[in-house]
């Protein structure tokens, strides 16, 4: 073990000079961490002395409280980033002395997308610094040379010393800094890997001490682990400012950014990439191809989402096939696999489409994803139509609508915005529910009703609720 470290137990805190597997204050498995005890965290020494104030000075000082309408808050100053989608994302860009974490599969595009937003920053004379732990300057280089010009102009250093990159960060004081990735620095103060958990938090917290005190936005790039989650302590979210998610499917060209934190925006926000031989492109007509792209087919509907504040038309296609295992497959690509599970549930009780001995599978076209009770309608549509092997009728038609657990249409938000994005693409009819608005709707106020506009079963009357 390294000189002046402890292992405290990230439950109860707990600590010891050993570490245990289970912790003898909780009894909690593997929650040990090693940390620097507060004596040997040179880190806020190291920040007093880069002329920086560090947060522990402050207590220091005796704190009055003040009402919250006495307190000045200045506006956070933002850096754009000259990539509209992620701008957006953000809330209108980099804010000045924050930590961004984004998250990531390998080659999703991460140093892509960080590359190009610190080559955009240089060009508008912004003081931007590359720390790059995973790949050689060299290797950096050759990535960059495939974006545009600016790219090159940013300054990198290839290092994983935590204490060097601090020296560095200081001396060159940039406004933006990229840190690719976390995972792979290291502190000379304790002694576990590159990427342990006592590791990652060390060096997220350090750095964040040096962004604040200098007013760096920084951007930490994060590892996920195999099930998408972030790699590293759940603490490194409660630390960062934003955690973004950088989502898609490697074989396809489209990338989804999300903000699943945000302390200085909206978390509805979503933007919409594609990758293309220099660099990520934004998508900002993502409606009209996927339209466009849309099969018709049996098993495919076009669903009126919101990713945000922002309506964009999705197909979503299913297939329902005999399964030849005990428990059948269900199979969710790009949306929640338990909304599934309830929407085949509920198609099964009050839609008369049993799905029991078939495998289900559903995908939301595009590698996008849809997190909104609005897709459960669609779903159901698809997965209809893919069992009766027979495609929607009055197609392109779309619809949207949250399916209740008896078997209700509801309400759901934003139902002008996705009515007129319909609209605008040629969508005839949009099946939805009660008073969402006039014109090209077709309400339903249950799933039965649903289904018998969208897949009239041979000699069966149309049942229109409303024209
Ligand atoms: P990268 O940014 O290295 O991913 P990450 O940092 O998330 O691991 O991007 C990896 C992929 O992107 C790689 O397979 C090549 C592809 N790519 C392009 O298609 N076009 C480009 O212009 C660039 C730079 C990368
Ligand atoms: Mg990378």
């Amino acid at each position: 073990m390294a000189r002046d470290t402890v292992h405290g137990c990230t439950q109860c805190g707990f600590q010891s000079p050993q570490w245990h597997g289970q912790c003898p204050g909780c009894g909690a498995w593997n929650t040990l961490v090693e940390e620097a005890l507060p004596s040997a965290r040179t880190g806020s020494a190291r920040v007093r002395a880069r002329g920086g104030a560090a947060p522990g000075g402050r207590a220091a000082a005796k704190q009055r409280p003040r009402a919250l309408a006495d307190v000045g808050a200045a506006p956070a100053e933002r850096l754009a980033t000259g990539i509209g989608e992620l701008d957006r994302v953000l809330g209108g860009g980099l804010v000045r002395g924050s930590l961004v974490l984004l998250g990531g599969a390998p080659g999703i595009g991460k140093s892509t997308l960080t590359n190009m937003v610190l080559g955009h920053l240089e060009e508008c004379g912004r003081r931007t610094l590359y720390v790059s732990g995973e790949e050689s300057a060299e290797q950096v280089r050759l990535r960059a040379e495939r974006l545009a010009p600016a790219a090159l102009r940013v300054p990198i250093v290839a290092e994983t010393s935590l204490e060097a990159i601090l020296d560095v960060l200081a001396a060159h004081a940039p406004e933006a800094c990229v840190i690719d990735s976390v995972q792979t620095l290291h502190a000379a103060d304790l002694a576990g890997a590159p990427g342990s958990v006592g590791q990652v938090r060390e060096v997220a917290s350090q750095i964040m001490q040096l962004a604040k005190a200098r007013g760096i936005a920084v951007i930490l790039v994060g590892h996920v682990t195999k099930d998408g989650a972030l790699a590293g302590p759940r603490v490194l979210e409660h630390l960062v400012d934003c955690v973004l998610q950088f989502e898609g499917e490697r074989e396809r060209p489209y990338r989804e950014l999300r903000a699943l934190k945000n302390r200085f925006g909206s978390t509805n926000e979503a933007g919409l990439f594609e990758m293309r031989a220099g660099g990520l492109v934004e998508v900002l007509d993502a409606s009209a191809r996927f339209v466009a792209e849309a099969t018709r087919a049996p098993g495919s509907v076009v669903l009126a989402a919101m990713e945000g504040t922002r309506p964009m038309l999705v197909e979503v296609q299913a297939l329902v096939a005999p399964s030849e295992l005990e428990q059948p497959r269900r199979v969710a690509s790009g949306l929640d696999r338990n909304r599934l599970a309830l929407v085949l549930a509920i198609l099964g009780r009050h839609g008369g489409i049993g799905t029991g001995g078939a495998d289900v599978f559903v995908n939301v076209v595009g590698g996008v994803r849809v997190d909104e009770p609005g897709c459960d309608l669609a779903v159901a549509l698809a997965v209809a139509s893919a069992s009766r092997g027979v495609p929607l009728c009055a197609s392109p038609r779309g619809c949207f609508g949250e399916l209740g657990l008896t078997g209700e249409l509801r309400w759901v938000g934003h139902p002008e915005r996705r009515l007129e994005e319909a609209a605008k693409h040629g969508l005839r009819e949009v099946i939805a529910p009660p008073d969402c608005g006039a014109g090209g709707v077709c309400e339903a106020a249950t799933l039965s009703q649903a289904l018998a506009v969208a897949l009239p079963a041979p000699g069966q009357q149309r049942v229109r609720a409303a024209a």
